[in-house]
């Protein structure tokens, strides 16, 4: 069984899908900290995104490999763990630029249709309703407007103790960032003919894992 999650950056997919796949006793797949990880490959590197023949070059030969530790996704880039470098702003706006290139596209495309070949997963990201998976029995496309979604990452942000957040600067970042992920050629991040709309601007969480579980139920 598979279940797609995709949508914009911040719409809440890997805090629902992770908690959507405890509930059902699923693997969860966070392929954005796939794409996270390659970034963080070309950014030690000193690779630019916009160099794609070198970047095509340079990865040709990184694995990027994925683990489970104690139910936690763990990310391993040439045999390191890497999973506490992914989840920085830089990281994430890399990721973006980069996969943007088919080279880098191609790259994670196996590795996430085998773990949903061999496993019951709840797999988040942009394309996996669209291009990864699109005969997985759930597609789900979880937004929430941008003003949300700041104001998410700003009280998060806050929680962590940080100071002198401009939460207008955070709405820009998350504008542009839709954009990239939206107008890119290959695989843009948009909602699956048959996926089912969540708008989570005015919903807790606990109502949007019940209204994927209530959805899951009616087409086990
Ligand atoms: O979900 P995230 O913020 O960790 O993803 C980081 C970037 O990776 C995102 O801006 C676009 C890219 N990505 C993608 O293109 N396709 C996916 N399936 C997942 C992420």
């Amino acid at each position: 069984m598979n279940i797609a999650i995709d949508g914009p950056a911040g719409a809440g997919k890997s805090t629902i899908a992770k908690k959507a796949a405890g509930e059902l006793g699923f693997i969860y797949v966070d392929t954005g900290a796939m794409y996270r990880a390659v970034a963080v490959y070309l950014t030690e590197s000193d690779i630019s995104a916009s160099d794609e023949d070198l970047v095509e070059k340079s990865i040709a030969d990184i694995s990027v490999e994925i683990k489970y530790e104690d139910g936690a996704q763990q990310v391993y880039l040439n045999g390191e763990n890497v999973t506490g470098k992914l989840r920085t702003e830089a990281a994430g706006n890399m990721a973006s630029k980069a996969s943007a290139l088919p080279c880098v596209r191609e790259k994670l495309l196996s590795l996430q249709r085998d773990l949903a070949a061999s496993n019951d997963v709840v797999m988040d990201g942009r394309d996996i309703g669209t291009n990864i998976l699109p005969s997985a029995e759930l597609k789900v496309y979880l937004t929430a407007s941008s003003a949300v979604r700041a104001k998410r990452r700003y009280d998060e942000l806050v929680a962590k103790g940080a100071e002198n957040i401009d939460i207008e600067k955070i709405e820009q970042d998350i504008i542009q960032r839709d954009k990239q992920d939206m107008e890119r050629e290959i695989a843009p991040l948009c909602q699956a003919e048959d996926a089912i709309l969540v708008d989570s601007s005015d919903m807790s969480i606990p109502q949007v894992i019940d209204t994927i579980i209530s959805e899951f139920k009616k087409i086990k």
